[in-house]
């Protein structure tokens, strides 16, 4: 567990971090969050924690949906962060966890006339998906919502009750995962990941426009592909069908990392097994995010731990 959270504009231990039971955030979901992971890095002892700076754009940006102020730039929230992690006490992968939440008790479905506070928790997260040896999903009897309901290009808290019902949805039935479909069939993307395919040799993933969460490692897999495989990759809508005609699919996500999809709807993916171009995207990402390629030094924020804290 960790030791001291961000909460109140200061630095408390865990145990004093409380909030009431009428909290608004609680009651109708009124708060966005963010997931970022600080890699450790045994051999020089430092934690990489990787694209901050767009984790907490796009928490501000959620922010704004919400009618929320969050008093910090996005430089200061890494500056919080840093501060947060090094005195943490962690020698490991950590996750940061961000919440910017409606703070006032007040009973009442709305959004303006309330209080909004932050709180960032650092812990550390057990393996999501199997990476290693590639998850089974099936398609989801849940729809995801829709930019008209809730706008999913916010990690807003609420929306999370639709990826949770296609979650244990999928697991009850003895799948790892959920692939959501949009309103109109199309397909979106996982409970907690965003997807991509391999058809003819390229990268097809959905677009924003199709109610996804535009993932931060999505962003990364593009580019790594592009510059370092010459593999471009298509923003368009896709067919449910095509998933299952596909050579290679995977997930991307903080939490999943790239997590290689092996069946979906009871159908292998390819030959069954992870693909060719899914391992060379999975070990370029595995040396990326531990912040040693100076030709993406724009993602990596360095944080030593405090001296003395173990
Ligand atoms: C619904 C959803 N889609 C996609 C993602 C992947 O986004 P990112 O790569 O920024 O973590 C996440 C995780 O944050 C998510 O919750």
């Amino acid at each position: 567990m960790p030791a001291y959270v961000f909460f109140r504009k200061q630095f408390v231990p865990l145990s004093e971090a409380k909030i009431g039971i009428l909290t608004h955030a609680l009651h109708y979901g009124t708060a966005c969050f963010e997931g970022i992971r600080g890699n450790w890095d045994s051999e020089r002892e430092s934690f990489c924690i990787f694209r901050i700076r767009d984790h907490y754009k796009r928490l501000l940006e959620g922010c704004r949906i919400l009618k929320m102020n969050v008093p910090y730039s996005v430089d200061e929230l890494c500056e919080l962060t840093g501060q947060l992690l090094a005195r943490s006490g962690y020698r490991e992968n950590v996750y940061i966890r961000p919440l910017a939440y409606k703070s006032s008790e007040a009973i009442g479905v709305r959004l303006h006339d309330l209080e909004d506070d932050l709180c960032i928790v650092v812990t550390t997260l057990p393996p999501y998906l199997d990476v290693e040896n590639g998850v089974r999903c099936c398609t989801s009897s849940w729809r995801r919502v829709d930019d008209t309901m809730i706008p999913p290009r916010g990690k807003i808290c609420g929306i999370y009750v639709n990826s949770a019902l296609a979650k244990t949805e999928a697991w009850e039935n003895g799948f790892d995962e959920a692939i959501l479909l949009t309103q109109d069939g199309h397909v979106s993307e996982g409970s907690g990941e965003n997807i991509f395919l391999v058809l003819g040799g390229k990268l097809v993933t959905p677009p924003s426009s199709d109610n996804i969460l535009v993932g931060i490692t999505r962003d990364t897999v593009m580019k790594l592909a592009e510059n370092e495989l010459g593999i471009a990759t298509i923003e368009r809508q896709v067919d449910r069908s095509e998933l299952y005609a596909a050579e290679e699919c995977f997930f991307t996500g903080t939490a999943a990392n790239i997590a290689p999809i092996l069946e979906i709807d009871r159908r292998p993916i390819g030959a069954g097994n992870i693909g060719k171009i899914t391992a060379r995207l999975q070990s370029l990402f595995a040396e990326v995010i531990l912040g040693r390629n100076p030709k993406y030094s724009d993602w990596y924020y360095p944080v030593s731990p405090k001296p003395g804290r173990t």
